[in-house]
């Protein structure tokens, strides 16, 4: 049988066919806008998402036997706000991941609610791009707009309504919007309560693997399937990530590339970071996960390359930077273009470069931009070191993951073995899967991840590299605190 992935990024949809073996037979990917109307917003439109799955489907499946197709399972882009009217229509674009607009319900929550209070209810503290602090903004900033709402739900659920009419999520997902008791797997009352919502407009909860319902007569005749196609609740583009890089079950490590960078790291128990630095989160084998999450990974580098240097062979950038220029470059970039989630919550954090001389060239400074989000990732995992947590290697996924360069510094720079398995296909590959499980091709997710990761390389840090970086990583350390207070005051 064949199965579709839906992988629901922030630049694009990506969508792959895969049978129970693993094979791939087809992979498309549909691009749809991203807005930022006003500085430190960031909004799509559900229905751009919408089309792009709808079109996409039809042309995967051309040359294939659609019959074949036995399930749909979808890992998608987390805590954008999306919320439909009486009539199912979205009454307002998406509020996604990386908006930065609710400092204030941040605040709010944070400081007047209490970090203690919500770490108790949820697991979790406020972050700007979590969905909670988004409702409480739409209720204070659109009042007519928020009275309207009678569904709301995150991004792949909204595609999983569009297929199957059910109003759904799954664990994973909902762990990010900080309306989930997320130790006990239920919706906490309290945290609806105080965003002034009620469980009736929130969608039913599921297990990553649980079938939510089959496909719509008029969605089936559109896309050429059958009507009897199960869909699986899916999960997180990170958790199913993390199904695709096999990173499950317990104290297994998952590092994206992606538009953010995460550190995913999984547990069989529950667990929260006293801090609350790194999310607590369900994760998609129905157990749990840390996370650390960057706002901007990969992104830099598409920044700094087509926006800054106007190139577009990103290889070709990379090929100066050789082996005797890792740990030796001078120049550091804070990578932080929409403001950074983990580990440091500040929405006002901002890129920039330091240590510049006469002879610093664009080498220089790409490197540096390259190392930063590897610094970046590197606070994360500091965070996990501190709460006792051993990570001795970890798969990485995501574009970014395709330049080995950026392999190389990203393992010498965490001193870890990196893993890539042979499927890049992290979030889709995971979707996929997930939908064999809801369809019974494996009878776990372990189980399907043990049949179907498999290692294809290895990136293992160099000594004397990795030492140098050591030095550079402490000095990296000091530049944002340093600007702290100063982005504060540009932002006022
Ligand atoms: C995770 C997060 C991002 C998005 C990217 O907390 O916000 O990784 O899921 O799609």
């Amino acid at each position: 049988m064949l199965y579709i992935g839906v992988d629901l990024g922030t630049s694009a949809v990506k969508l792959l066919l895969m049978d129970e073996k693993g094979t791939i037979h087809n992979v498309v990917t549909k691009e749809y806008p991203l807005f930022f109307p006003h500085p430190g917003w960031s909004e799509q439109n559900p229905e751009d998402w919408k089309k792009a799955v709808l079109d996409g489907i039809p042309e995967l499946l051309k040359g294939q036997n659609p019959d074949e197709v036995a399930g749909i399972g979808s890992g998608g882009q987390m805590h954008g706000l999306v919320v439909l009217d009486e009539n199912d229509e979205v009454i307002r674009p998406a509020i996604l991941w990386n908006d930065g607009r609710t400092q204030k319900q941040v605040d709010y929550l944070n400081e007047t609610i209490g970090r203690d209070v919500l770490s108790a209810r949820t697991a979790n503290i406020a972050f700007a791009g979590f969905t909670a602090p988004k409702i409480l903004w739409m209720r204070e900033n659109e009042p007519d707009k928020f009275a309207r709402i009678r569904k709301i739900m995150l991004p792949k659920d909204y595609i999983n309504y569009v297929l199957t009419g059910v109003h759904c999520t799954d664990y994973s997902d909902a762990s990010g919007m900080l309306l989930l008791d997320v130790k006990n797997r239920a919706w906490s009352k309290e945290m609806l309560d105080l965003c002034g919502i009620t469980e009736a407009q929130m969608p039913k909860l599921f297990e990553s693997y649980e079938c939510v319902g089959t496909l719509k007569s008029d969605i089936a005749k559109a896309l050429g399937l059958k009507e009897s196609v199960r869909v699986a609740a899916g999960a997180g583009d990170n958790a199913a990530a993390a199904v695709g890089t096999g990173t499950v079950g317990e104290g297994g490590c998952n590092i994206s590339l992606g538009t953010s960078g995460t550190v995913f790291i999984s547990s069989k128990s529950f667990g929260v970071d006293p801090n609350n630095a790194l999310h607590s989160f369900d994760h998609a084998d129905g157990g749990f996960h840390l996370m650390g999450c960057m706002l901007s990974a990969a992104s830099c580098n598409k920044w700094f390359m087509e926006e800054v240097l106007k190139n577009s062979d990103f290889a070709g950038e990379q090929a100066a930077i050789t082996d005797d220029r890792l740990g030796n470059n001078p120049v550091f970039f804070l990578p932080y273009l929409m403001g950074e989630r983990s580990p440091i919550n500040d929405v006002y954090a901002r890129s920039t470069f330091t240590g510049m001389t006469m002879d610093t060239g664009r080498t220089e400074m790409v490197q540096a931009m390259l190392e930063g989000v590897a610094f970046a990732i590197r606070d994360s995992l500091e965070v996990a070191k501190s709460l006792g947590i051993r990570v001795e290697r970890s798969k990485i996924c995501g574009g970014g993951a395709k330049s080995p360069l950026w392999k190389k510094i990203m393992a010498n720079v965490l001193n870890i073995a990196l893993d890539s398995t042979d499927s890049e296909q992290g979030p889709g590959m995971g979707g996929a899967m997930l939908a064999m499980v809801t369809c019974g091709a494996y009878e776990s997710v372990q189980a399907a991840c043990d049949s179907l990761v498999h290692v294809a390389s290895t990136v293992t840090p160099d000594p004397e590299i990795a030492a140098r970086y050591e030095e550079r990583y402490q000095q990296f350390r000091k530049i944002y605190p340093a600007l702290k207070p100063v982005f504060r005051a540009f932002a006022e």
